[in-house]
């Protein structure tokens, strides 16, 4: 996607953002296991470009699912106790919902000991086992170990890779300093400049940016369904006011986008049966300058602003900024009013769904204080059920 400014590494460096929200430690071993996974490629030397960065991205993400188990306190409790939970979540999301699902399985497997299972796929096998082994290695490394004796591992906890996979470690640790890269960081840079070649088309980019706010779901279901809503509402309405099809897709980007923020947001007040207090509101607002720090620099400045702006008013009585109406774009205004619809229509922790009468009611009057854009709210009405 060249004119939106749109590229792998962008996205996946605004996914690993938002996640770290939800837990740094995470996103750093996911990193830590994809550059171990990227050497032991490079020590086989038959994985192509794009297979090694398909699968470190596959690497990087291979906790994912310990998001939604809530046990990320425990590392070592998921990790070692209880690996089955966050195995299949993580495995379902990249099937479900992400532009990766051919490596779901590796997901699934990756702490399996080796034989255990049977796969067509000796690929997928492989890459479970090289996920396992590096998984394990970057355990021991943080807490302390200086020799990485595998046998010892395999024998303490009863692990099982392949020959092979062992093997392949101990090439990539005779021709890299895994250890010594890991210390000072520069390992991080390598793994960047890998996915930064990666090619992706526009299709497969806006899969990712999907993926990008799915991955809430992991904290919270009904933001998700939110923001899907919220999308289509957008450029149902974009296509009511003839936009073409590039400023379409930065509608849809940025309504995607727009409450990535709340991955930040305490459950407590994100899922809040009943009002929130003042304070509450004001922690709940801080979710657009979450999303702004997410997306900043890192993605095409309309869609950026789109996503930042959705709570701008008219009348200059939003937020962040106070901006006025000479100061927002239609786009930005037709995604203001489609996540205000959005919000009526759904149902949330505190009310039910409102039917077509209230929503249009209070459309309406939205309209006349000054606060959404009319000529959008005129045609969301005029158009209430085909947009629904
Ligand atoms: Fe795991
Ligand atoms: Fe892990
Ligand atoms: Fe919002």
């Amino acid at each position: 996607m060249k004119e939106l400014n749109l590229s792998t590494s962008q996205v996946m460096k605004i996914l690993l953002r938002a996640l770290d929200h939800i837990d740094v430690r995470l996103v750093d071993h996911g990193h830590r296991v994809a550059y171990i996974v990227y050497k032991m490629m490079q020590a086989d030397g038959s994985y192509s470009e794009k297979e090694m960065q398909e699968i470190c991205i596959v690497a990087a993400l291979h906790d994912i699912g310990a998001y939604k188990t809530e046990e990320i306190d425990q590392m070592v409790q998921f990790e070692s106790v209880h690996v089955f939970d966050h195995s299949i979540y993580g495995y379902l999301f990249l099937k479900h919902m992400s532009p990766l699902r051919k490596w779901a399985e590796v997901i699934l497997y990756h702490h399996f000991n080796y034989g255990m299972y049977w796969h067509p796929d000796r690929k997928h096998l492989k890459i479970a086992d090289m996920i396992h082994l590096a998984d394990r290695v970057d355990i021991m490394l943080q807490n302390g170990a200086e020799n990485l004796s595998l046998e010892a591992i395999s024998r303490k906890q009863n692990l099982r890779f392949s020959k092979t996979t062992m093997e392949l470690f101990q090439k990539a640790g005779e021709r890299y300093d895994l250890n010594g890269d890991i210390k000072n960081g520069s390992y991080l840079n390598e793994l960047v400049e890998l996915i930064s070649t990666a090619e992706y088309n526009e299709e497969t980019l806006l899969e990712y940016i999907k993926m990008i706010a799915y991955s809430i779901d992991f904290r919270s279901e009904t933001t998700v369904s939110h923001v899907i809503t919220t999308v289509s509402i957008s450029r149902e309405l974009g296509k009511l006011f003839g936009l073409n099809d590039h400023e379409l897709k930065k509608i849809q980007l940025g309504a995607y986008l727009h409450d990535i923020g709340k991955i930040a947001t305490p459950l407590a007040i994100l899922e809040k049966p009943g009002g929130l207090t003042h304070e509450e509101m004001l922690v709940m607002r801080e979710h657009i300058e979450t999303t702004g720090e997410i997306l900043r620099g890192r993605i095409h400045d309309e869609i950026l602003k789109i996503a930042y702006r959705h709570h701008e008013k008219i009348d200059g009585s939003g937020y962040p900024n106070h901006l006025k109406a000479d100061e927002l774009k239609l786009s930005e205004r037709i995604v203001a009013v489609a996540d205000m619809m959005s919000a009526l229509t759904g149902k949330r922790s505190y009310k039910e769904s409102f039917p077509k009468e209230t929503v249009i009611e209070i459309m309406e009057k939205q309209k006349e204080t000054g606060k959404l854009c009319g000529r959008v709210i005129d045609s969301a009405i005029r158009h209430y059920d085909h947009i629904m």
